[in-house]
């Protein structure tokens, strides 16, 4: 036992001296196309006779290939190897036998031995590692994608052929995640790629999202920062109407608004019965009334149109005989407004120190317990209020300008002049020729009405736009697949 420890600890001093007098770097790093400079020498020879020197190199352990040899006599030999005329000696002696490799490669990376032949002690040796170094290629790009509802790939970071490789993360307040992939490379430089998931909305389109990347070769991570590209199909408004459309105005107009990415390819105007007054001119999105007559007092549809899908919305326009005298949306209802508001203010104050005085009164006499119920007087006063609001709600909604259907507001309002179609019995619509189910921008996403709605008329230009925008994981997708998912949008 005591003489094995003996030999542990002879071999480890053997292996200091010999290490000390063969010197060389323990690690040189090297970027690829540099040349890099391997030293190597013997120190403090003393007796020993130094014979011969070679440089000998190991890409993965135990496959040694000598590259260079030195003897004083015979010269410099460099056996055949892939270093062969890019390797030489710097100044050709056995007491410093330092190499140049030049143009140095990825696979170049391994151990790198400066081998003495001496007598009397035999072989003696020093190693240096050469570590190949690569910075990465970063790029970064948003991927489009639909809101559907479904987390899909919205981003895309890449670190290509980095040594070591890189690490890639996100910096977001969106709620996604992300995965990261590594792929090594041929030459022994790693590709990392990472993707970033998300279920977007249409309010994510243009929305900013920064990826980092951090690699051992860049002084500083690497931000990109991404706008999401989020494809949805129109929601359309229309806008320009007053409630004030006497017979003989001349300059009514109503404007269709759509929101939509890809942008609205086509924007049609129509009306319930199909038939386009004749004193209505369309001018792109706008509805232009020359001149108010019987003849527009109907509902008017505005439909628009992307490579997604299409959406309608609608206006019923209601035609006076009398141009009313005072614009009732803006001066009167706001002055009626405010005094009912003042009114309803007056009797809820009221209401509430009443309260508080029969409470204090309660607390200060003896008698009734806390909870005693209201007393009559406060039954009146809720009673009020709860006719008071109603009336003035009534009053904004008739008098506010009645520009857009908004599902909310429907079943508030059954008197408004707004109608919505959806509501309408399909099996008989008012409107002859004109499809029977319409797409409100309220409807929620996948019914059937949708489906309808997404026209095959446009599908060489949306089929052609989603290829186009699409990333690989709907390259597969086909035609057909296509435009039943695209309705699943919001
Ligand atoms: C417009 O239509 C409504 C009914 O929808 C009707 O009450 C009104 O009198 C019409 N106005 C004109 C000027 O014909």
């Amino acid at each position: 036992m005591r003489n094995s420890w003996t030999i542990v600890v002879f071999l480890l001093c053997s292996q200091v001296v010999q290490s000390q007098r063969v010197r060389v770097l323990p690690e040189v790093e090297a970027y690829a196309n540099e040349s890099v400079n391997l030293h190597c020498e013997f120190t403090n020879a003393g007796a020993t006779k130094l014979t011969q020197v070679s440089w000998i190199f190991e890409a993965t352990e135990g496959q040694r290939e000598n590259i260079a040899v030195y003897h004083p006599t015979y010269g410099q030999s460099f056996p055949q190897s892939a270093f062969k005329d890019r390797v030489q000696f710097t100044q050709p002696s056995l007491e410093n036998p330092s190499i140049k490799i030049n143009n140095v490669r990825m696979s170049d990376a391994g151990k790198y031995t400066c081998e003495y032949a001496t007598y009397p002690s035999g072989n003696e040796q020093g190693t240096t590692t050469l570590i190949m170094l690569a910075k990465p290629k970063n790029s970064a790009s948003p991927v489009a994608a639909q809101a559907s509802g479904g987390k899909v790939v919205v981003a895309r970071c890449e670190a290509a052929q980095g040594k070591p490789a890189a690490t890639i993360t996100w910096m977001t307040n969106a709620a996604g995640d992300f995965n990261i992939t590594s792929y090594p490379q041929p030459d022994g430089t790693v590709t990392v790629r990472s993707e970033y998931h998300m279920a977007p909305m249409p309010a994510d389109n243009g929305r900013d999202i920064t990826c980092v990347i951090t690699q051992q070769t860049q002084n500083h991570p690497q931000t990109f920062t991404i706008k999401l590209t989020v494809q949805y199909p129109p929601t359309v408004r229309i806008e320009g109407y007053d409630d004030n459309w006497y017979m003989g105005r001349t300059d009514a107009m109503l404007i269709c608004h759509a929101d939509a990415n890809p942008e609205v390819v086509n924007v049609t105007w129509a009306t319930v019965s199909g038939k386009m007054p004749p004193t209505v001119k369309v001018v792109q999105n706008k509805l232009l009334v020359q001149k108010v007559d019987e003849s527009v007092n109907t509902t008017f549809i505005c439909e628009a149109k992307n490579s997604l899908g299409s959406s309608k919305n609608q206006l019923t326009a209601m035609v006076t005989v009398e141009k009313r005298t005072e614009p009732v949306g803006s001066v009167t209802g706001a002055v009626i407004g405010g005094i009912i508001a003042v009114v309803i203010l007056c009797l809820i104050g009221a209401a509430v120190a009443m309260y508080r005085k029969r409470l204090q009164s309660v607390e200060n006499g003896d008698g009734p317990p806390k909870y005693k119920p209201p007393p009559p007087m406060k039954a009146g006063c809720s009673t009020e209020m709860l006719h008071k609001p109603k009336d003035q709600t009534t009053m904004v909604t008739e008098t506010a300008p009645l520009s857009c259907y908004e599902p909310n507001y429907y079943d508030t309002t059954a008197a408004e002049p707004i109608t919505d179609l959806d509501d309408e019995n399909p099996s008989s619509p008012a409107n002859g020729g004109t499809p029977s189910t319409w797409q409100g921008p309220g409807h929620p996403p996948g019914t059937d009405e949708s489906i309808s709605d997404t026209l095959p008329p446009y599908e060489p230009t949306s089929h052609d736009g989603l290829e186009a925008n699409h990333g690989p994981p709907a390259a597969g997708v086909s035609r057909g697949e296509s435009f039943v998912s695209a309705p699943m949008l919001v």
